[in-house]
């Protein structure tokens, strides 16, 4: 299965893509992770995306194709992928099709994460990343089972209510129209995201195995 993970900032699109890469057994390509990655590296690209990451503002098309086709191009990804964060804009879902259809390839699912914006500044603010084992907790909803992880979580610069509202601008602007696109082609699936993580895993797993 080639999978498109579309949702607005904090709808659960990580969280979900752990449940559903263990459950198929393809590698997520999330762009957000490789780009504070290329950030923590401090590469001269890695500080060229800080300026956007930090600003809230979705970081240009062609710098983030580049990242998507080199990694879409390994072999774990040649049985299948999830994507989380990309496509982001028409530009970068147009590119994706070309790309693939190059490779005789095409994608078949995009499930969309629906949850309304008053709660996701509640689920961005408590989030946490294990950088150990790459569990995404929240400090209410996800709480870490012990001190010792909860004293190692990593809280992202960018997940403040300033700059989640520029995100929210982003996504409503730039990212929303992939909606009536991926609606058009057939492909889209809506999900809805409110409830407890359980229950929105079971949705999607009913969805990809055709009886939601
Ligand atoms: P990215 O990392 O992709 O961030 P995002 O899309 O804003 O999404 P998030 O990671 O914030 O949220 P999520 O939906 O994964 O939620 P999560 O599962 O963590 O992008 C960051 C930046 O990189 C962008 O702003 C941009 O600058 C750049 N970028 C990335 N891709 C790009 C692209 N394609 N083009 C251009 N720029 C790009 O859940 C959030 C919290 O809620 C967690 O704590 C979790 O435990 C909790 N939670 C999850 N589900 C539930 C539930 N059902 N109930 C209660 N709590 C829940």
């Amino acid at each position: 299965m080639n999978i498109i993970l579309l949702g607005p900032p904090g709808a659960g699109k990580g969280t979900q893509a752990e449940a559903i890469t263990h459950r198929l057994g393809i590698p997520q390509v999330s762009t957000g992770d490789i780009i504070r990655a290329a950030i923590k590296k401090q590469t001269p690209r890695g500080l060229e995306f800080k300026t956007y990451t930090d600003a809230g503002a979705l970081v240009p098309d062609a710098l983030v194709h580049a990242l998507v086709e080199d990694r879409l191009t390994e072999p774990d990804c040649a049985s299948g992928f999830l994507l989380d964060g990309f496509p982001r804009t028409v530009v970068q879902a147009k590119w994706l099709d070309g790309m693939l259809e190059a490779r005789g390839r095409s994608i078949s699912h995009v499930l969309l994460i629906v949850v309304d914006d008053a709660v996701i500044l509640e689920r961005i603010v408590g989030r946490g990343l294990d950088p150990v084992t790459g569990h995404i907790y929240h400090t209410k909803f996800d709480p870490p089972p012990t001190p010792e992880i909860a004293a190692r979580l990593i809280h992202r610069r960018d997940d403040t209510a300033d700059v989640l509202s520029l995100r929210l601008r982003e996504y409503h602007n730039k990212t929303a129209p992939l909606i009536p696109y991926y609606e058009n082609a057939g492909l889209l699936r809506r999900v809805d995201g409110f409830g407890p993580v359980d229950d929105v895993k079971r949705r999607i797993a009913d969805v990809l195995e055709g009886g939601g």
